[in-house]
């Protein structure tokens, strides 16, 4: 970090993108809480969609997620104050014949439900559309998710422990990592306006069933990532199935996420979404035990203190992008061993 460069702090650069703060299957009849970047909100369905509001009713407190759906709004259980999508009083039960005071009204978010999860920008104008992810909405690839990924990591680390190429060989052994092939040969690294891309081809190791020797499959790993927390990572196996992982990091504090994290298959693929969620929750904990470990906790955007080599090309973009976020410019990266 050059020092003359003003920091923007993490709460006001980031507030200006979406984050998923549920998955669309959670917000049904009742309202579901978040925390983002340090708000705590509630999200609800109505009738023209889904809504997000403060968490805490304007009267006295109470947690709007314990209230409920009501053909007008959001209904307070404590005493059945109704608000509306656009966050304002319309009824009060006690006294439905006098005006509704203009400070009965709770602060609002822009919230917006797309690929099975509900999004939400803290900013009145957000600095970037949501990811393009157009193979999920033409009807055909059927998806499955993950329970929400809740760990003690932040955004930035999360993405880039995904990223991360030199790691596979070791932390995923047992699950794919090849122990045999941990030098990662020479990859290129896309940086476009909205993100980073990349491809590998990686020696997987497929385990071998009944004591049998595993099998290498050589697999193509696309990453895809759309600034400042998504990444869309196309896996082509030779063996196995070809299918595509999106993670969306959301930052509930600067040192900390929750992930959601889902994959398209080809519908026909039976039992893809079981064999998928076993393997993959088994992979994300070896990630998790590293991940959690890591210090700082918060995303350096500091490239003074930490080691940067060839191998980790596409972490060391990713993070350039995100500094540039915080920083309003790319710093210089000292040169790679
Ligand atoms: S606290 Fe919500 S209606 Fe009174
Ligand atoms: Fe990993």
């Amino acid at each position: 970090m050059r020092t003359q460069d003003p920091l923007r702090s993490y709460q006001e650069v980031f507030s200006a993108y979406w984050h998923p703060v549920a998955f669309s299957h959670e917000v049904q009849e009742r309202p579901v809480a978040f925390r983002l970047l340090g708000t705590e909100g509630v999200v609800w369905r109505s009738d023209t969609g889904v809504a997000a509001t403060q968490r805490y009713c304007a009267h006295r407190g109470a947690d709007l997620c314990q209230g409920e759906r009501v053909t007008q709004g959001l209904r307070c259980a404590f005493h059945g104050w109704t608000y509306g999508r656009d966050g304002q009083c319309l009824r009060i039960p006690s006294q439905p014949s006098a005006p509704i005071p203009a400070s009965a009204r709770l602060d609002t978010y822009r919230c917006h439900e797309r690929y099975g999860l509900i999004w939400v920008c803290l900013a009145d104008t957000p600095a970037a559309p949501l990811p393009e992810w157009p193979e999920l909405e033409d009807g055909t690839v059927a998806a499955v998710a993950l329970p929400r990924l809740d760990w003690e990591v932040s955004a930035g680390r999360m993405m880039e422990i995904i990223l991360d190429v030199a790691h596979l060989s070791w932390v995923h052994r047992g699950t794919f990592g090849n122990p045999e092939q941990p030098e990662v040969p020479p990859y290129e690294v896309e940086r476009h306006s909205g993100g980073v891309r990349s491809r590998i081809v990686y020696p997987a190791l497929a385990p071998g069933m009944e004591g049998a020797p595993g099998r290498v499959d050589r697999t193509t790993l696309t990453y895809d990532v759309t600034l400042p927390f998504a990444v869309r990572l196309a896996f082509k196996p030779t063996l196995f199935y070809a299918h595509t992982v999106y993670a969306v990091a959301s930052p509930l504090s600067e040192e900390k996420m929750q992930c959601f994290y889902f994959a398209s298959h080809h519908p026909k693929i039976r039992n893809f979404g079981e064999m998928f969620v076993k393997s993959e929750l088994a992979i994300l904990e070896q990630d998790r035990r590293v991940a959690e470990g890591q210090r700082p906790r918060a995303h350096p955007v500091d490239f003074a203190h930490e080691v940067h080599v060839k191998a980790d090309s596409l972490p060391i973009e990713y993070r350039r992008a995100v500094a540039a976020l915080r920083l309003g410019d790319a710093p210089r990266l000292p040169g790679l061993e």
